[in-house]
């Protein structure tokens, strides 16, 4: 591609991670104030998968350090569906616990949706209970997934109103492309979400004010694909081989030549990834306040 003399803003996720955990941690300790009790996240893990693992004393530990209480239930990989169904309907039942989180995938045997339908909607900080996407669909308060709630955040802070943008999601997953798609049409956005099957696809992205990309395919979204001046918003995590034989992380967009068309966009890492705890915490320490009837301002993290 010609390559311009622009160069995009970085959007830097760590930074404004860190504060929103800050900002989370206040409020915790108002909610101890007023409640006395502590704000608690339960987070339920089966087996051994390497990545999970860390997802899971990552979260354990920034819970913590938000000044929140943290319930770890790690079980064999050979639990029965009938023990983690069990274990979920104690952690519904369990006034200490304000957030369940089941860390998914889940082994094979064990069917995903059965859990996370076993999960109270209230309690559900993940946002993935059938209940919390219809809310998010027709508008009501409940839970939104923490990835594409938290590129939401970082598009307002951006860019500010959204309104009448053009946005392009790209992937439809239940878990980032659809709850993205329907914040950005709460916002006011014009929203397409493109996928696999979409017609081509860099005329699409070419439309786009705001592009956020979800498919997990490495540098898949080409700098010549971007209208100059556009935000980006790059939500994959690939891990790629280097010709010198280590490997790398790299998102979906290329970051290279999208960073010198667009006005800004996220890095990988540092960009979206560091947002998913920061806005569990933040669905947690919400679902404390609510759980106990206690007002939190609207848009007070
Ligand atoms: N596995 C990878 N990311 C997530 C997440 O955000 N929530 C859950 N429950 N599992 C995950």
């Amino acid at each position: 591609m010609t390559i311009t003399s622009t160069s995009a803003a970085v959007i830097d996720g760590k930074a404004f991670a860190e504060g929103l955990r800050a900002r989370v941690a206040a409020i915790a300790a108002s909610f101890e104030q007023a409640s006395g009790r502590t704000a608690g996240l339960a987070v339920v893990l089966v087996g051994e998968d390497p990545a999970s693992q860390v997802y899971v004393r990552n979260k354990g530990k920034q819970t913590l350090e938000a000044g929140m209480a943290s319930f770890e239930h790690k079980l064999p990989a050979d639990t029965a569906e009938a023990d983690v169904l069990a274990l979920v309907q104690q952690l519904n039942a369990d006034p200490a616990v304000d957030g369940i989180l089941v860390q998914l995938p889940l082994p094979a045997h064990i069917d995903e949706d059965k859990v996370i339908a076993t999960i109270a909607p209230d309690k559900d900080v993940d946002g993935f209970h059938v209940i919390n996407a219809g809310r998010l669909a027709v508008g009501q308060a409940g839970y939104v997934p923490c990835t594409p709630l938290g590129c939401l955040m970082l598009l307002k802070d951006r860019l500010g109103d959204l309104s009448g943008l053009d946005a392009v999601v790209i992937g439809r997953s239940n878990i980032v492309g659809k709850p993205m798609a329907q914040l950005l049409l709460a916002e006011s956005c014009t929203v397409t979400v493109a996928h696999s099957r979409t017609k081509n696809l860099p005329d699409v992205v070419r439309r786009a004010d705001i592009v956020v990309a979800a498919v997990g395919r490495p540098e898949m979204v080409k700098g010549s694909w971007i209208k100059p001046g556009a935000t980006v918003i790059d939500v994959g995590i690939n891990r790629i081989s280097t010709p010198e034989g280590k490997t790398r992380l790299v998102g979906d967009v290329d970051y290279v030549e999208a960073a010198h068309v667009a006005g800004a966009i996220t890095p990988v890492p540092g960009g979206v990834g560091p947002m998913t705890i920061a806005v569990l915490l933040r669905n947690t320490v919400v679902a404390a306040h609510r759980n106990a009837g206690i007002a939190l301002a609207e848009g007070a993290i």
